[in-house]
């Protein structure tokens, strides 16, 4: 039963290092007073050892997270947390599909849709694998047709275009994923993403495309969502100034939902609804039927590999003790830099081209899932949670925002994600690629001392300017190759990384009240738009900037 939350002021937020109420909390704070004063260039220093004993090899990704300000102690420490808050148990909760999402009182398995074992999964009894296994059968089916041209638009010709309309998690993952695995791509089926309800996003696309080539997958989970809906019915209106008559539709319309009657209510026939299930949270369920763009793409053979590679990471997940579990040692980082440095972001910097969405992505996975200021028994927490999650291709942020993680004030634990080998066959170019990240985490690491400073070519003047502190803590995630294999596993590792951390800060990471009023309160400002008379039900500053709207409305 919940208890209503102690509510804070307005001026009160929770203060950054505030240590967890967790017995063992105690003895990290003391331990981080010794820490804090040590610098990384002296770890590395004194242990020759340090890159073998804090990386981790899981087939082909590599995680190198010795340029962190920890020791041995640190990570004894961090493990010793991660027993107490009982992840071991909470992590059985979720794959035996109990329903740790409290607040909607459901399962959490997004694990079941790559469960690739023979293992059953149960939830209220009933084993959810047979549907899981059906789903993508369904999709590997369809898919088929659309790709060899079997199945055919409603004047004969084949598809070529294929639009995705959804957003948020019904649209990030997909996206995502479709740009990473390019290279993979059926050479001549195209993906497109409608999201924006600023109606020039799904103007440009459709402007671009013929109504008797192009498919439609109407993605979202409820199948209310406004954005969404909206788009939904202006492309149906789209296609059928062309098609004429609605009979047509069935060739050009699927959805992706968990919502029946709603979907028939659009006007699509159920037989070509793909269906999921509430245990899906939608910022998970790219493995799901909403991947449904993805197995377009790349084909039901790449689509397994995508979840086989997110199941290995399961396995080693449920499995791999915490000292030697990749998730669990992500999750404990940032819990370190969180709540004993104070850290309030995490930046994610991505190597390889192809992964450039993978900040946007990860945004929504984090943030969605951890942004959160009352736990799980409804009390409000006196600690930081959730991470600010940001970041862009980590080469172009190197001539734009690296500065401040360098010599800013504040503190930025980064994510460095590199491919060993690229898509590309320009060689140099990637040596150059490889050469950059290994140097910013470097650079990172040690700095330039005032000495080194001094010693070096430039000139000797503003020398406080071009000294680096650094001590800047990033961890290195190297993929041999960018494989749907091995991005399964990468994003598995993250989504993994987010749940434990919710469980040390006992949130329920699998809801999102937190976006519910925004939506309400848009429902209610819509009509007030098109209205005559000047709107007064609001505070001041709203009501005049809906009546500054009204002005430039009518002018247009
Ligand atoms: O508004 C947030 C949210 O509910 C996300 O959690 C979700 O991914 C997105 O909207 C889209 O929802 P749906 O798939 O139901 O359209």
């Amino acid at each position: 039963m919940s208890t209503i939350p102690v509510m804070p002021s307005y001026t009160e937020t929770p203060p950054s290092n505030v240590p967890l109420h967790r017995p063992i909390c105690q003895q990290l704070r003391q331990h981080y007073e010794t820490v804090r004063h040590q610098h990384m260039r002296d770890m590395f220093a004194q242990d020759p050892q340090r890159f073998e004993r804090f990386s981790l090899q899981l087939g082909d990704l590599l995680l190198d997270y010795s340029k962190n300000r920890i020791t041995a102690e640190t990570m004894r420490l961090l493990v010793k947390l991660a027993e107490e808050a009982d992840i071991a148990g909470w992590r059985d909760k979720m794959f035996n599909g109990e329903k740790i999402n409290n607040t909607e009182n459901r399962a959490v398995l997004h694990v079941a849709l790559r469960n690739l074992s023979e293992h059953p999964v149960w939830v209220d009894g009933v084993d959810v694998m047979p549907g899981v296994r059906a789903v993508i059968d369904k999709m590997a089916v369809f898919a088929g047709q659309v790709r060899e041209g079997a199945w055919r638009g409603y004047s004969g010709k084949r598809i070529t275009d294929v639009v995705n309309i959804g957003i948020g998690g019904s649209d990030l993952g997909p996206q995502m994923v479709y740009q990473a695995l390019k290279p993979y791509r059926h050479p001549e089926l195209k993906v497109h993403f409608i999201s924006n309800v600023d109606g020039t996003h799904a103007e440009e696309i459709l402007e671009t495309l013929d109504p008797e080539t192009t498919l439609f997958i109407i993605s979202s989970k409820t199948f209310t969502t406004q954005e969404t809906m909206t788009n939904a019915f202006y492309a149906r209106e789209w296609f059928l100034q062309h098609a004429q008559s609605a009979c047509h539709i069935a060739r050009h319309f699927v959805a992706v939902s968990t919502n029946r009657e709603a979907v028939a209510a659009f006007g699509i026939d159920v037989a070509q609804m793909f269906e999921f299930w509430d245990w899906v949270g939608g910022r998970y369920s790219l493995w799901s039927a909403i991947g449904l763009s993805i197995v377009l793409a790349i084909g039901h053979e790449h689509f397994m590999a995508l979840l086989q590679g997110a199941h290995d990471m399961d396995e080693h997940f449920r499995h791999a003790p915490f000292a030697q579990n990749m998730p669990v040692i992500m999750a404990l980082l940032g819990i370190w830099y969180n709540n004993f440095f104070g850290a309030e972001s995490q930046v994610i910097l991505p190597y390889d081209h192809y992964l450039r969405s993978l900040p946007m992505y990860l945004e929504q996975a984090d943030m969605e899932s951890n942004g959160k200021s009352v736990d799980r028994n409804g009390q409000m927490v006196d600690y930081a949670t959730g991470s600010i999650v940001w970041g862009a291709s980590g080469i172009n942020g190197q001539h734009a925002f690296y500065q401040l993680i360098h010599q800013g004030t504040k503190l930025i634990p980064a994510d460095f994600i590199v491919s060993m080998q690229s898509h590309s066959s320009l060689q140099s170019h990637h040596d150059i690629l490889v050469a950059n990240f290994l140097a910013q985490t470097e650079a990172l690491m040690r700095g330039r001392t005032l000495a080194e400073t001094q010693s070096g070519a430039g000139e000797q003047s503003y020398l406080p300017q071009k000294v680096f502190a650094g001590n800047h803590p990033s961890n290195a995630l190297l993929l041999k190759r960018l494989t749907p294999h091995a991005l399964g596993m990468l994003l598995a590792a993250y989504e993994h990384k987010i749940f434990v951390q919710g469980i040390i800060w006992n949130l329920n990471s699998f809801d999102q009240w937190g976006v519910e009023l925004g939506k309400q309160l848009a429902k209610q400002i819509l009509p007030e738009l098109s209205v005559h008379d000047a709107v007064t039900t609001h505070d001041a500053s709203t009501n005049g900037l809906i009546n500054y709207y009204h002005r430039w409305r009518k002018a247009s």
